[in-house]
């Protein structure tokens, strides 16, 4: 992929990506620095990392030993090149190793909040307090720094804890200054990015519209689109950066199918309405529900309900394109994000994207060229793009919702009934964390109704058959890991006590304590 946005505009800062799940991490952080950033694997050779030609690399964390059998390896052509390199953790011992330092399993290992001292700031760590406190995880140790270079911090066990050589612009840490448990993390990845490196920091959200907007008056000219939005961040901002571009060229689909949340379409709509010039709200459904009748199976049901989608969707397409003269482009919007390229491989086009993670998935007939505004982005980027467009904060920060909405998040066969009741449980977790003033500190927080469990209540002096409900609130940075948030048990009192006494065919409430993996957000 080249440098979507422009390629003088930005210096661009490779990743390398040593398969620990770091590298997302610190291609993010990179762009909080201003830096433009992608990921490449550690497979790629070194000539073709160059013909990038970036302005710097970032070697990421790892495996925690480069003595391990068949851990990943770096061509040392990568020090010799002329580009500046930092190499962290896993890539901070690759680096010694590879300059002629000494690494050595010195059976003292360090995970999680190490104490770091810092020897000789040097320019990588200029401004830091002597003592802090860093994320360490590894085994092996560096224990000399290799010739010339100057060794800027150690720990209790590790000698050699960073260290720079600002001649060659090459430096590295043990630590991880991309994780938050880190003081100074940034800091020190700037001092590297702007001050060693000498990276431009131009990438700011004024930018990346401006950019983009221009980019996508040039990809579809003259022609027309067409974006299915699904009531999320992602759709609405890719929509709106288009509509920026070609103005009412754009028809926005909206498919109601009657699974939202309490009071969530009529906002849906409002925001919409406010923000959209030609929308088409095609009310479906009578026709979702009427497919998911009498179906328990999950994957039957989101089978579906991305049929239906489709169908519906198609025939907005006819009504939008119906007129067009044959062999003219259509052109589809998707609000792909960055997460999902880099996932799906990095390779060109949305095929490979996981389908489940669009509503119900395209098929691949349609006849549209694809204009993806949101490919280079990360979440909080698309958040910040959305807030520098002047989109609704109803919009922008709305939590994460899956396309199929409540359908699968009750458990057995969808009707209205059980929507009702899941609604009124999913609408009192909401309105309590929300007074609770937690919204932005939760992922998302779904509320899941076992309709097909029926649970022995008591309720004044009578027993009760009803159904438990599951809160799942999760905290995440991207959906791909989560945890099991620690909402206050006071908070979760209310909830439980609000739910079980307004509700009335609920009489059980739990909480999933599962992180991801092994647990998916969903249920279902
Ligand atoms: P899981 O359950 O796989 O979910 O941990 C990860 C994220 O994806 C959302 N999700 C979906 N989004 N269509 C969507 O558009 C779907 O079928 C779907 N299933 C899960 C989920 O809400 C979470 O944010």
């Amino acid at each position: 992929m080249s440098r979507a946005t422009g390629e003088a505009e930005h210096d661009l800062v490779l990743v390398v990506d040593f398969g620990a799940q770091y590298a997302q991490l610190i291609a993010r952080r990179v762009r909080e620095a201003r830096v433009y950033s992608e990921i490449v694997p550690h497979t790629m050779p070194i000539a073709e990392m160059l013909e990038r030609r970036p302005a710097a690399i970032i070697l990421s964390g790892g495996p925690s030993s480069v003595y391990a059998e068949g851990v990943p390896a770096i061509d040392t052509e990568v020090f010799s090149a002329g580009v500046p390199v930092f190499g962290i953790c896993y890539g901070f011992q690759l680096m010694a190793q590879g300059l002629g330092g000494a690494v050595s399993p010195t059976g003292a290992r360090e995970y999680g909040r190490t104490p770091v001292k810092v020897d000789r700031a040097g320019t990588l760590l200029a401004d830091l307090p002597a003592d802090h406190t860093v994320w360490m995880s590894h085994g092996d140790s560096v224990i000399a720094g290799p010739p010339g270079f100057d060794v800027l911090a150690s720990t209790r066990v590790t000698p050699v804890a960073a260290f720079e050589e600002t001649g060659r612009r090459l430096a590295g840490v043990q630590w991880h200054p991309e994780v938050l448990h880190t003081e100074h993390g940034q800091q020190v990845l700037e001092h590297f990015l702007h001050q060693i490196a000498g990276c431009r920091p131009t990438w700011t959200m004024v930018n990346i519209v401006d950019e983009q907007v221009a980019r996508i008056s040039e990809q579809i000219a003259d022609g027309r689109a067409i974006c299915a939005l699904s009531g999320g961040v992602d759709s609405a901002v890719a929509a709106a950066i288009v509509q920026r571009a070609i103005g009412d060229r754009l028809t926005c689909v909206y498919v109601d199918h009657g699974m939202m949340r309490s009071g969530e379409t009529e906002q849906v709509r409002r925001d919409f309405e406010a923000v959209f010039d030609k929308l088409d709200v095609v009310e479906a459904a009578d026709q979702f529900l009427g497919a998911l009748e009498g179906i328990h199976d999950p994957e039957e049901k989101r089978k579906i309900i991305g049929r239906e989608f489709i169908r519906t969707f198609e025939a907005a397409e006819a009504r939008v394109f119906g007129d067009a003269a044959a062999g003219d482009t259509a052109y589809l919007v998707q609000g792909t994000l960055y997460p999902d390229v880099v996932e799906s491989g990095g390779g060109a086009g949305a095929s490979n994207i996981k389908s489940h993670h669009n509503v119900g998935g395209l098929p691949d007939d349609l006849r549209f060229e694809l204009v993806e505004p949101l490919r280079t982005l990360f979440k909080d980027e698309v958040r910040m793009v959305g807030e520098q467009l002047g989109l609704p904060p109803t919009m922008v920060w709305r939590q994460p919702f899956p396309g199929p909405g409540l359908g699968i998040r009750i458990i057995g066969e969808v009707t209205r009934a059980r929507l009702d009741i899941l609604r009124a449980a999913d609408l009192i977790a909401r309105e309590e964390l929300t007074s609770a003033g937690l919204d932005r500190d939760i992922w998302q927080f779904p509320v899941v109704l076992l309709a097909d469990v029926r649970s022995v209540g008591v309720q004044g002096d009578e027993r009760t058959y009803g159904h438990p409900v599951v809160l799942r609130p999760v905290t995440s940075e991207d959906a791909m890991t989560a945890d099991w948030a620690r909402l206050p048990f006071d908070l979760l009192e209310r909830i439980s006590t609000r739910i079980t006494n307004e509700v009335a065919e609920i009489n059980r409430v739990t909480l999933d304590l599962t992180s991801k993996p092994p647990g998916t957000i969903e249920w279902e």
